[in-house]
């Protein structure tokens, strides 16, 4: 099957991204045609450091590769050096209707802290160009995309029967636990990069800034480790990223925690943590150090997804009458 996704290049990633996404990515890249792209247009929507970008957007090609994501397998490139992105955004922006676009939480919850552009505006009508160019079947992302990936569908329907069969309609794909990793200061929240940085653990972090991290992670009165997100929301979330990390389920942990106390489990849970994390700290220096071989690959992968963008801008502008 054909899978698409992406991540924002601005300079974190966290755990939610980890196990929301690309863990999901690397399992995907198996079996199936895969198509993975820093989504540097998308990021350019909210305020960045024009000086910090394209380090940014190579650290992310990085982490990919890092957290392994493997260039014989899938194709990975970066969706500006692709430009048939942003010309089929402005054709399906043609049919998108205005009050779709009103309706979406991300944006609604983004123009709550920052300033609104057409962009931030339009931000879904670009994800849907960069799934339907590739003729994608399934995107994996996390919880908070589903609504953006539903607009997707929606609009691929709406242009093959305008136009004609032209597009692939996808569908989303979210993992069961991973779809939402909560913050850890504000646990009723998803964990975010914009928020403050107590909030998240990056995936190539300090150890000692993780021990920090989890051990002040907000936790819920009572002193029971137990599963239960509404009335402990804090620890529900530690046991789900203890349960994602060491494929021990959430059932399986309440068992070897009974007796434990909430500050023996977080002790636990940030070695665990800073374990798992390990090699990928040390792939990403390694790749950081061969920028060369990463901007080598970006390229490979932009050559070959261009011609499958190609060939999909054909078809839909003959459909539209732009010939
Ligand atoms: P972004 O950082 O917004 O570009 O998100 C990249 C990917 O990570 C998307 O598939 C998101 O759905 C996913 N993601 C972001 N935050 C979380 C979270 N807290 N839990 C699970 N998935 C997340
Ligand atoms: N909008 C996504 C996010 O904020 C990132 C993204 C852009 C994406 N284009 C995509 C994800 C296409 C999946 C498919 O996380």
């Amino acid at each position: 099957m054909r899978i698409f996704s992406g991540i924002r290049p601005t300079g974190t990633i966290h755990l939610g991204n980890y196990l929301g996404a690309i863990k999901q990515w690397i399992d995907l890249q198996q079996d199936n045609e895969c198509v993975f792209s820093v989504v540097d247009l998308h990021a350019i929507t909210s305020p960045y450091d024009k000086k910090k970008f394209s380090d940014n957007v190579l650290q992310m090609a990085s982490a990919y590769l890092a957290l392994g994501l493997n260039p014989e397998k899938c194709l990975l490139f970066v969706q500006s050096h692709i430009k048939e992105h942003a010309e089929l955004a402005w054709l399906l922006g043609t049919i998108c209707p205005l009050g779709d676009l009103k309706r979406m939480t991300q944006f609604k919850e983004k123009s709550k802290t920052q300033d609104v552009n057409a962009g931030l505006f339009n931000y879904p009508v670009l994800m849907a160009a960069d799934i339907l160019l590739y003729q994608t079947e399934i995107v994996p992302v996390g919880q908070d995309q589903k609504q953006h990936v539903e607009l997707t569908r929606s609009l691929a329907q709406k242009f093959n029967k305008k136009f004609g069969k032209t597009f692939q309609v996808p569908s989303p794909q979210i993992s069961k636990e991973g779809a939402k990793i909560m913050s850890l200061t504000e646990p009723k929240k998803k964990m975010s990069k914009s928020d403050k940085d107590k909030s998240y653990i990056e995936i190539f972090e300090e150890d000692e800034k993780i021990r920090k991290k989890i051990m002040s992670a907000k936790t819920d009165t009572g002193k029971k480790i137990k599963y239960d997100p509404i009335k402990k929301p804090g620890i529900s979330n530690l046991l789900n990223i203890y349960s994602l990390l060491s494929s021990k389920s959430v059932k399986e942990l309440e068992g070897v925690f009974a007796d434990k106390s909430y500050q023996s489990f977080k002790k636990d849970l940030a070695e665990l943590i800073i374990n798992y994390l390990e090699p990928f700290k040390r792939k990403q220096k390694e790749y950081l150090q061969r920028e060369v071989y990463v901007k080598e690959i970006l390229d490979q992968g932009r050559k070959r997804a261009q011609s499958i963008a190609l060939s999909t801008m054909d078809e839909v502008k003959k459909k539209m009458g732009l010939e």
